[in-house]
């Protein structure tokens, strides 16, 4: 018999109390371990990590800093072998440098922080014993990508004039890939990367749309206009708009160059992850991560072919370059008079309605009046503005269940709602100065990835559950643990929801959570970890034996440097801060949460 602690299965731990310990807290009976470090050698010839002595040749060949997006492929032929795939989303150079001059960075830091940000693709062995994992440095398979390498832009934009630069008169060239955050892994072995905040990068905007997406109108705060005129729009104004896609990249292939795909838009994509249709079309849900902005969904009008022949992997590369791209429009149900911005439960006891799928443009074909399809896949704010898209409260990472076919859609927060001059509460957004954020659950009609209209409703209201003005699932709330701010959501192989979070308001470092979304535990939320002080939570993937999560941005506390560190995870006092990819297993050998 079963003497464990009870939950649904996959979800029978005892839960995490929420904590501010500097370090990865873990369940009774749970170990974890650290798979790889910023900084460690991946490639042939890169040397060991030295705080003191870094240069950017070293680091191209090195772990990226600030781990995001996590993605585990199978590797066939090389026993208890998986192939790993990070997004770097970021780097914090006053936590990377011992005393770095903000106001006059150097080329070489510079460089570094260019070889520190973008994608890395290490294999990583199984240990026999336990759900350890460890780097397989110099495997052929081990690639870094970064703010330099080579990546190309295809599909229906690419080459257009809104895309050439000095450099690049082509319009399909691009050097580098920047702020990586989420991403998906697609059915033919490919893996999805979103370029979210790529605006902080760019120096001396003064376009409106520029400014619609966010590029400030001076100096960067990295500076690195003045290593790279690239950088600085006054001199460059296209390069902007070569960032902020869908990158897709081939982990099989060491040579291959990745894609931007611009068939899927352009905006702060958080994320992006395919569900087929019944005859084997991807679509592929997209979040754009900003107050106020919107959700996607592009439907592929090309088939998926099965297998691992090349003639079906190099068409599996064009399934994302042909299809329609559409803007979320969703309503509520119940009155407006009902939804007071409070968090209450309209009448009917549910957030809930319909909504609609707005194309936006369907190859060289734009359906948004006054704007061509160019404008539309560069432009695509400007598109959901202009058809009337819901805004939403931060759309960030986004799920569908493979067992139901649901997709659920983490929305953060948005300290902005309801504010003088900005949208009021409205039922998929029910709550004016929305600290915690909520969790959106969508069923396409005919339950059809493909469909234009969708019924959905908020599966999660977050916060503290002693807070009237939260929601889980209509669970009891003192049966679940307090949660803020969802960010990443992943499944595991028994159908339950893994949420992780970023800037817990409830005064608790962030954590990971599971969570059933069907049956009689629908609801019954429960923290599984805690990260260490500063940090977020990301890329959780859960397995039979093993959760890896991301340990994004650990001692991003205000005030903090290599001087005055505000964590020393993971390697204790005295040692530089480092973001690190941590396995967590049980230390009896059995599967998670059973
Ligand atoms: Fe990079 Fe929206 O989180
Ligand atoms: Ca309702
Ligand atoms: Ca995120
Ligand atoms: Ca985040």
């Amino acid at each position: 018999g079963h003497h464990g602690p009870g939950g649904a299965r996959g979800l029978r731990f005892a839960p995490v109390a929420p904590n501010k310990d500097d370090k990865v807290t873990v369940p009774e009976g749970y170990a974890q371990s650290v798979v790889i470090r910023w900084g460690e050698p991946i490639l042939r010839g890169a040397p060991a990590f030295d705080s003191e002595k870094q240069s950017a040749k070293a680091q191209a060949g090195q772990f990226g800093y600030n781990n995001d997006f996590l993605s585990l492929l199978p590797l066939k032929g090389e026993r208890g072998r998986q192939v790993l795939v990070a997004n770097h989303e970021y780097t914090d150079e006053v936590l990377m440098f011992r005393g770095y001059d903000a106001a006059n960075p150097t080329r070489e830091q510079v460089e570094i922080a260019w070889a520190a940000h973008g994608l890395s693709v290490v294999v990583v062995q199984e240990q026999h014993r336990d759900g350890r994992l460890t780097p397989v440095s110099r495997h052929p398979l081990n690639r870094r990508l970064t703010a330099t390498s080579r990546f190309e832009l295809t599909g229906p934009a690419a080459g257009s004039a809104l895309l050439r630069t000095s450099a690049d008169p082509s319009g399909r060239r691009v050097l580098g890939t920047l702020n990586n955050c989420a991403g998906g892994t697609t059915p033919w072995g490919t893996t999805l990367h979103g370029e979210e905040n790529f605006n902080q990068y760019f120096a001396n905007a003064s376009s409106a749309t520029d400014k619609r997406y966010g590029i400030g109108t001076g100096a960067t705060e990295r500076k690195w206009e003045r290593f790279d005129k690239r950088f600085d729009v006054a001199q460059e104004p296209n390069e902007p708009h070569r960032f902020g896609w869908v990158v897709e990249l081939d982990p099989y292939d060491p040579d291959s160059t990745p894609r931007k795909r611009t068939a899927l838009g352009r905006f702060k994509h958080e994320a992006a992850q395919p569900r087929l249709t019944r005859d084997g079309r991807p679509v592929v849900y997209m979040g754009d991560d900003e107050r106020f902005d919107y959700f996607y969904k592009f439907v592929s009008s090309k088939r998926m072919m099965k297998g691992d022949s090349r003639r079906a992997r190099e068409h599996n590369l064009t399934l994302l370059d042909e299809g329609t791209l559409y803007v979320a429009k969703i309503t509520g149900d119940s009155p407006a008079a009902e939804i007071d911005g409070t968090g209450k439960l309209p009448a009917d006891g549910e957030f809930d309605g319909s909504g609609h799928w707005i194309p936006l443009a369907t190859g060289d074909v734009s359906h948004v009046p006054g704007m061509t399809a160019e404008e539309v896949y560069v432009f695509t704010r400007l598109a959901g503005d202009k058809v009337g898209a819901t805004k939403m409260d931060r759309p960030e990472d986004v799920e569908p269940s493979p067992r139901t076919g649901r997709v659920y859609v983490a929305l953060t927060n948005n300290t902005d709602r309801g504010k003088a001059g900005k949208a009021g509460a409205d039922e998929a957004n029910p709550r004016n100065l929305n600290k915690h954020g909520q969790i959106l659950e969508l069923a396409e009609h005919w339950d059809d990835p493909a469909s234009d209209g969708f019924a959905w409703r908020l599966f999660l209201v977050a916060g503290d559950p002693n807070d009237p003005a939260t929601y889980f699932a209509g669970y009891p709330k003192e049966k679940v643990s307090p949660i803020s701010c969802p960010d990443n959501v992943a499944f595991d192989p028994h159908g339950n929801l893994w949420i992780s979070t970023d800037g817990n308001q409830l005064g608790s470092h962030d954590g990971l959570f599971g969570v059933a979304v069907h049956g009689e535990r629908r609801g019954e939320l429960k923290q599984f970890l805690t990260v260490p002080t500063g940090a977020e939570t990301c890329g959780p993937l859960i397995q039979d034996r093993r959760v890896l999560v991301a340990v994004q941005h650990p001692g991003e506390v205000d005030g903090a440097s290599v001087e005055k560190p505000a964590s020393t995870w993971p390697d204790g006092p005295g040692r530089i801060v480092r973001p690190s990819v941590v396995a967590v297993y049980r230390k009896d050998g059995r599967d998670i949460g059973v």
